[in-house]
């Protein structure tokens, strides 16, 4: 079997004198995935991403790039992390530039071709002849994702690529990521919004306060709790014991309504039996737990989403 994109064991960063950024996480980030790496502000994500990269020593733990060390893999990897270096009186194309002529396996005779493909795909090309430092923060963001693009890569950790964005440049990046992903490049992002690693991730992990508290698939993940099945009644009482009569769990009344997890019966057939038991049905719907929700089951909490 290929060696994951990223492996970590125990991974830990204490900083002096402060608490444990990071604590003892075990990452599996599968070759040929989309994971999200996702958590509150100050939970440890760019910590963790810079140990990945070799840019902090952990206290304890290891981690692998492709089954190696970092160093080993870096020709290989591309990186965004917070504050990207770039050179504020020259141009985006010329930092682009300057970021080209430092990989050791890019051809020179085709830099210009790359750095003009990668600003175009970040939708930059308008904007390539100004100076950097006269950039918007959205400006700034893409140009550091262009020069993540300039070369073909295995692996791009990109520490939330979609900050200081506005919504439109949010899903073009979202857009942008799938594209890459098509292409065979593993990728691992970080971003504290669920639904946004909702909508282009294959895999997740959720960090809060340092420590891994779920990973796995999206479908992995939302196995971990069942759908549910609403019905809109009068007859609350009448439908609350039909259902518990077919062997649903959880069954819960309010005023109106009964619901209960409607664990592998056909929805179908739970309503053909409410009809059969003289139920009045006004409603009835199976809810899906959307992501959000298997969350705050696995953490004990509401997940910030807008912050
Ligand atoms: N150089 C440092 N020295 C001391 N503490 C640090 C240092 N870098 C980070 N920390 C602390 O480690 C914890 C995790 O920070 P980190 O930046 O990894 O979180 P994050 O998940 O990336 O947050 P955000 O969503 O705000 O970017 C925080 O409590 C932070 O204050
Ligand atoms: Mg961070």
């Amino acid at each position: 079997m290929n060696a994951p994109a990223i492996a970590t064991r125990g991974l830990t960063k204490r900083f002096p004198g402060g608490q444990v950024a990071v604590d003892g996480v075990d990452l599996a980030v599968p070759g040929g995935s989309v994971y999200g790496f996702l958590g509150p502000n100050g939970s440890g994500k760019t910590t963790t991403i810079r140990m990945l990269l070799g840019l902090v020593t952990p206290t304890e733990g290891t981690s692998t790039l492709f089954g190696g060390p970092a160093r080993a893999a870096l020709t290989r990897v591309g990186a965004l992390v917070e504050g990207p270096a770039f050179y504020p009186w020259l141009t985006g194309a010329a930092n682009l530039h300057r970021l080209d002529a430092a990989n050791p396996v890019a051809d020179p005779s085709s830099a210009k071709r790359r750095v003009a493909e990668s600003l175009d795909r970040v939708g930059l090309t308008a904007a390539a002849g100004k100076r950097y430092k006269a950039y918007s923060l959205g400006m700034r963001q893409r140009l550091a994702i262009a020069g993540t693009l300039l070369s073909r890569r295995d692996l791009l950790i990109l520490d939330e690529p979609t900050n200081g964005l506005d919504p439109q440049g949010t899903r073009e990046v979202r857009g942008l990521i799938k594209d890459v992903a098509a292409g065979g490049t593993t990728v691992f992002v970080s971003s504290h919004l669920l639904a946004e690693v909702e909508q282009m991730c294959t895999h997740i992990g959720v960090m809060r306060t340092g420590r891994l508290v779920a990973q796995g698939s999206l479908g992995e993940l939302r196995s971990g709790s069942s759908p549910r099945v609403e019905v809109e009644t009068s007859d609350v009482t009448a439908a609350a014991s039909a259902l518990t009569g077919l062997g649903l769990e959880n069954v819960a009344s309010a005023p109106g309504r009964v619901g209960a997890e409607i664990g592998t019966l056909a929805p179908e057939h739970v309503s053909d039996l409410l009809f059969k038991a003289g139920v009045s049905i006004r409603g009835f719907q199976v809810i899906r737990p959307s992501l959000e929700d298997v969350f705050v089951g696995l953490t004990g909490e509401g997940f910030d989403v807008d912050s």
